[in-house]
């Protein structure tokens, strides 16, 4: 049996370089059976502790039940078993979040490591060239462990000494379709460390359908839509500017619809005031009523509406000036929130060169000064080239729908952004799949976040103008 081993063949090659006289012949050295025999048990012994310390439940389960089978027979066995399965099972109905917590998730992080991510894991990372073969060893990033929860795989990775988080970012597309989903995002833990998510599941898949309009007023964080991971999305509008740009049918409108949803009881109770610009009379006429007259379409009534937006700031500042820093909403000095949809047309492709500047020039001023004061601006726009919006640095909060280019992605989101995972451009121009889904970032998070706003219908927009009009009527 140990006559003709592979290595034997070694002995009988020659390799020569052609028109050469050099012969390169290996050097074979023989090992006696008997060492390969150790060196196999030793790699048999050492996976199996290394198994029974990585998953000790796992192996003490059919350890347990062999056990019981060989000491006590076959029935007790079967019935221990049938035992723990049901009271799993009644745990999993009557206490569905704890169960999940502590056994569901587990179950299923061990299943996914061991059906996809070791099974697959030393392809995937030779193929996609983050393993290293030097001098003829290889070298593999370690696949420290696998997290589950009802939305995502979170893999935490020690990557190899000497690797950059870009190498694992650069090849994101590489390790979603290596362990079979859509997409992968690369967040650095702690020096050397990486933490993957793959999800597993797609909460923005379908369009939401426009969110209750809340009870209380409130100028806080306004729920409009979902995040990826399924948790309602938050816009802070109150204290900051925000930007959103998308192509044309990205779903700009929505954000800006469930903006006013969110805020609506607070309108009503006088607390904020929305003021809109609506250059294209596509957008925002619709609900006309909810502007109290501070509604304008045409670019010299832009002008003149944004000119008083300023005067009303300047005027808080003087009065708030060494009294109060920051801006708590009241009915004498209401939330002013400047909703301007397709900025670009009352900027960059303003004929009127001193209507152009005299807008671009409240703009910035707003932008710069008004979220101590309490004016805020939420400006949308399709192209987000400097020359079209100049002042785009200025709004600390940005949301990019679709664009149509990936150079586009940075330009809205900063620098970096479509690195870390903001594939604007690849979303979806199908409107049910793609509209109002976002890639967005905050002036609190580098990390850019996939979020979903809801889709506010006519119908839903007359509701809120009846609602809205009613209070008037009881005033
Ligand atoms: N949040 C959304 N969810 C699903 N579909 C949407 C959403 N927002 C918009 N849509 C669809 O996309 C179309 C274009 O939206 P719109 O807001 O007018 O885009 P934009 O203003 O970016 O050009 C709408 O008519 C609607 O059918
Ligand atoms: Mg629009």
């Amino acid at each position: 049996m140990f006559k003709r081993l592979p290595g034997d063949e070694a002995r009988n090659l020659v390799s020569t370089t052609p028109d050469t006289a050099v012969v390169f012949r290996p050097a074979v050295v023989q090992t006696p059976a008997f060492i390969t025999l150790v060196i196999y048990a030793w790699r048999f012994v050492s996976a199996l502790v290394c198994t029974l310390w990585r998953h000790p439940v796992a192996c003490a389960v059919p350890v347990t039940l062999a056990a019981l089978w060989v000491l006590y027979g076959w029935p007790l066995a079967a019935s221990v078993l049938g035992l723990v399965v049901l009271a799993l099972l009644a745990w999993a109905f009557i206490a569905r979040d704890s169960f999940a917590r502590l056994v569901g998730w587990r179950l299923l992080a061990w299943w996914r490591l061991m059906s996809v991510y070791r099974r697959h894991w030393q392809a995937v990372m030779d193929v996609s060239g983050l393993a290293r073969r030097i001098h003829g060893r290889a070298y593999m990033p370690r696949l420290v462990k696998v997290q589950c929860d009802g939305w995502a795989d979170r893999i935490t990775v020690r990557m190899l000494d000497g690797q950059a988080v870009k190498d694992w970012t650069d090849r994101t597309d590489n390790l979603a379709q290596g362990f079979g989903t859509v997409s992968c995002r690369v967040a650095l833990i702690k020096g050397g460390r990486l933490m993957l998510t793959f999800p597993r599941s797609d909460p923005l898949a379908e369009p939401i359908p426009a969110l209750p309009i809340p009870d209380e007023p409130s100028v806080g964080p306004v729920e409009i839509g979902k995040q990826e991971d399924g948790r309602p999305l938050k816009l802070k509008v109150h204290g900051t500017h925000v930007l959103i740009a998308g192509a044309t049918g990205a779903g700009k409108g929505s954000f800006l619809w469930d903006t006013i949803r969110g805020l609506l009881p607070a309108m009503r109770a006088g607390l904020v005031e929305v003021w809109a610009l609506d250059p294209k009379l596509m957008e925002l006429s619709f609900g006309r009523e909810l502007f109290q007259g501070r509604y304008a379409a045409d670019p010299a009534d832009c002008a003149d509406l944004l000119d008083e937006a300023v005067s009303v700031m300047q005027k808080r500042a003087a009065r708030f000036s060494g009294l109060q820093r920051s801006h708590t909403p009241t009915v004498e000095d209401p939330f002013v929130l400047v909703l301007v949809d397709e900025v670009a047309f009352l900027t960059a492709y303003q004929p009127d060169k001193q209507l152009r500047q005299r807008i671009s020039a409240a703009l910035a001023t707003l932008a710069t000064q008004g979220r101590s004061v309490g004016v805020g601006v939420m400006a949308a726009l399709q192209d987000p080239r400097k020359e079209v919006m100049n002042i785009r640095n200025l709004f600390p909060d940005k949301i990019a729908l679709r664009l149509d280019e990936s150079e586009q992605v940075d330009m809205v989101l900063g620098d970096g952004a479509r690195d870390r995972g903001a594939l604007a451009d690849h979303i979806s121009p199908v409107h049910e799949l793609g509209s109002g889904v976002a890639y967005m970032r905050l002036e609190t998070s580098p990390e850019p976040v996939r979020v979903r706003a809801a889709y506010v219908s006519d119908d839903d927009i007359r509701e809120m103008v009846a609602l809205f009009t009613e209070r008037g009527e009881a005033a």
